[in-house]
């Protein structure tokens, strides 16, 4: 035996592993120095300058709106800040795209600014808050598309009958995140179903970190939902489920991420099983501050040892539900060679 073994089997394993312990923890400060560098200069701050970074940001305050048009009832009003920063961003958008007119984020946001102002018009609101934000090009475009019908999705329960026999390619087609739901309940056994399908999932060298949580308590979820922060304006879903990764499935700094990768998988599998299991969802971020995480980890239990990955909340789908289409980027944005 060499005098390294040796002295190794002599040592108490508490030693050897707090040696190892310390070697991770230098090896990871140096590692997320990196990230942090990386992470700080790429970002989207509201005062960015890269087309990209606007477009992210434009895509944001978009949405907000965009949300408010599956509400039950219409807000009126609601998402003045989000009109602010969507006229800014816009403007400054045509001075980095010269081909703005055909931007695909530009034109999303114009489709749902006509809508807004649609809206607004029919229910013969003042809507010098809104048309008072933008130049006269924008505000031309955006009054053209308040004419014309806004492209929201019509789903029906009715559609969703066959959901476990259809091809995976109109499987991925009928998924849409939905907010709403029917009041009936879902049931432990109907959410098992789809988690057992997501067992499939890949995972790094099959060490199968990820893990999920149910809930059904309708005051544990509005609790954790508040928290939360991202599903204002809609009722309480009937289920939640909460995907966390297990860390201790990893063994070094270069691996500190793969927990948010494979946990990513699992969730996406998840949302298709619950799709093909004919029940409607909805992923929410855990994007959480130390606050929000903490106070999470309390109510629900969660050990230091998970991360989050996002919430999924999951209910019956209503007879008919009306939802604001999510438009997609084409290859030509997505495909780097
Ligand atoms: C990781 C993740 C987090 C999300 N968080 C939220 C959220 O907090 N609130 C929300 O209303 N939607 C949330 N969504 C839903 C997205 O807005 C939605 O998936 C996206 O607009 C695409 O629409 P689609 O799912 O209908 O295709 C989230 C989606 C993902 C994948």
């Amino acid at each position: 035996m060499s005098l390294k073994a040796t002295v190794k089997q002599l040592l108490p394993n508490s030693w050897i592993l707090k040696r190892q312990r310390m070697k991770a923890a230098i090896q990871l400060r140096k590692d997320v120095r990196t990230d942090r560098r990386r992470f700080a200069k790429a970002y989207a701050a509201p005062a960015c300058v890269s087309q990209t970074q606007m477009e992210s940001l434009l895509i944001f305050f978009v949405r907000q709106i965009e949300k408010g048009f599956s509400f039950d009832e219409y807000q009126f009003g609601r998402g003045k800040g989000a009109l602010h920063n969507i006229a800014d961003l816009s403007a400054r958008l045509k001075m980095v795209d010269t081909n703005w007119r055909d931007n695909p984020v530009y034109k999303d946001a114009v489709l749902a600014l006509g809508e807004y102002l649609r809206r607004h018009l029919a229910a013969e609101h003042d809507v010098t808050f809104i048309t008072s934000l933008f130049d006269a090009e924008m505000l031309d475009d955006i009054e053209h598309a308040s004419k014309r019908d806004y492209p929201s999705i019509e789903l029906s329960k009715t559609d969703k009958l066959d959901n476990a026999d259809v091809p995976f390619r109109e499987l991925i087609e009928r998924r849409h995140a939905i907010r709403s739901y029917s009041e009936q309940p879902v049931t432990r056994e109907e959410l098992e179903e789809a988690i057992t399908m997501s067992l499939h999932t890949p995972s790094v060298c099959n060490r199968q970190p990820a893990r999920v949580r149910i809930f059904t308590d309708a005051k544990q979820i509005s609790e954790a939902l508040k928290i939360q922060g991202g599903f204002g304006g809609y009722d309480a879903p009937p289920a939640l489920m909460l995907i966390t990764a297990d860390l201790q499935a990893f063994m070094g700094s270069n691996e500190r991420n793969e927990g948010y990768v494979d946990g990513g998988l699992f969730s996406m599998s998840l949302l298709y099983a619950l799709e093909s299991c004919g029940l409607a969802a909805c992923p929410l971020n855990t994007m959480f501050s130390q606050e929000t995480d903490r106070k999470t980890r309390v109510l629900l239990h969660v050990p230091e040892n998970e991360v989050f990955i996002m919430y999924i909340s999951v209910g019956h789908f209503r007879e008919t539900s009306r939802i604001c289409r999510s438009q997609r980027f084409g290859l030509d944005r997505i495909l780097m060679n």
